[in-house]
């Protein structure tokens, strides 16, 4: 595959660490030196679902092609108001695509579902069975932090981020893993009690929890060994890598990271600073930021390198 063109969408609210400290035990100090988020963008009067059709429009521009040329969309999402209806079979819907020739497929590999998608878009890419592929990542994650917990509400942020792909030999060496650690990361949708229940109450919905000291350990981990490997295979060395487009949820963990590969900070652009995590779309949106700003040119190498619930890694390097 590669890359025809990026779009993204953020909502319009800009939330200050200060603003969290007015309802939760919480200060700037705290959030800004632990996480390195000063703000974050939060939904607020926007449809989310706008805001995914949106950055996808945008790629779709970018790439110079119009809604009815994608022949497939794929779309990564953890967090949304419909189970189902997928979200891709919605974002069809509002570009104005007819159907029924375009088949929809949504993906939930947590915040690695971009990178986890790009592989599934390769393959169906190289296999014929599309031209134009659209990958859309969009999170709202912010509606499944409990707004009372300081130890989750502080990290998220809202956002999407969009590629059209086409045919092409740019992914150059991939690697997905998933390690099963059910705890580590754990959101639960609500669930109906049936009337045939032998347990006292049914285990359904929570708020997010997660184990931040552990996601930690292993992000840094899996992500030394995974983009030494992934870099070996494609024949490369870390200094042949333009951009280090990293999963935005800690800047410690991405400074842990750098320092292991030995690279310069220029080349690994930030935003988790102004938009929190923003889970499986802070890669796509790095990626159309750095698009726009010109510092992401054609025929530059990139690793783009995500991990998450599950407890899932994910590798890609390609060229732009
Ligand atoms: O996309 C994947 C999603 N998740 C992640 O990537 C998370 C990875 N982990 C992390 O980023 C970090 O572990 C956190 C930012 C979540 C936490 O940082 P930490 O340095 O591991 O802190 P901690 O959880 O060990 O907490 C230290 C202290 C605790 O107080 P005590 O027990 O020392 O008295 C917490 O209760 O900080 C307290 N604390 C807070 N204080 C002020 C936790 N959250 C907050 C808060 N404000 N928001």
């Amino acid at each position: 595959m590669k890359i025809l063109g990026t779009g993204s969408a953020l909502p319009k609210k800009v939330v200050t660490n200060d603003m969290l400290s007015d309802f939760l035990e919480t200060n700037d100090e705290w959030i800004s030196t632990r996480t390195g988020i000063n703000t974050r963008r939060i939904i607020t009067d926007e449809r989310f679902e706008d805001l995914a059709t949106e950055a996808a429009g945008r790629a779709i521009d970018a790439a110079g092609l119009c809604p009815d040329d994608i022949d497939y969309i794929v779309c990564s999402n953890v967090s949304n108001l419909y189970i189902t209806p997928h979200l891709s079979s919605i974002i069809m819907g509002n570009l104005g695509i007819k159907g029924p020739v375009c088949p929809t497929m949504d993906v939930n590999a947590a915040c690695v579902g971009f990178v986890q998608s790009l592989d599934v878009c390769d393959a169906l890419l190289a296999t014929g069975r599309a031209k134009h592929v659209l990958l859309v990542a969009a999170e709202e994650c912010t509606r499944f932090c409990d707004w009372t917990d300081r130890n989750c509400a502080v990290l998220f942020g809202d956002g999407a981020g969009a590629v059209v792909l086409g045919k092409g030999d740019n992914l150059l060496a991939s690697k997905l893993t998933t390690t099963p650690m059910p705890d580590v990361i754990v959101y639960k949708n609500p669930m109906e009690a049936t009337p045939f229940e032998q347990r006292d109450g049914i285990d359904t919905h929570s708020a997010l929890v997660m184990k931040g000291r552990e996601v930690f350990r292993m992000a840094v981990t899996t992500a030394a060994r995974d983009i030494a490997s992934v870099t070996a295979e494609a024949g490369l060395t870390f200094d042949d890598i333009d951009h280090f487009l990293l999963h935005q949820a800690n800047l410690r963990i991405n400074e842990a990271i750098r320092e292991n590969l030995k690279q310069p900070e220029e080349k690994f652009p930030t935003n988790v600073q102004r938009f929190g995590n923003t889970s499986s779309a802070s890669i796509p949106l790095l990626l159309d930021e750095g698009v726009r700003e010109g510092r992401i040119r054609r025929g530059d190498t990139i690793l783009m390198s995500a991990f998450g619930a599950g407890f899932v890694s994910g590798i890609a390097i390609l060229k732009y």
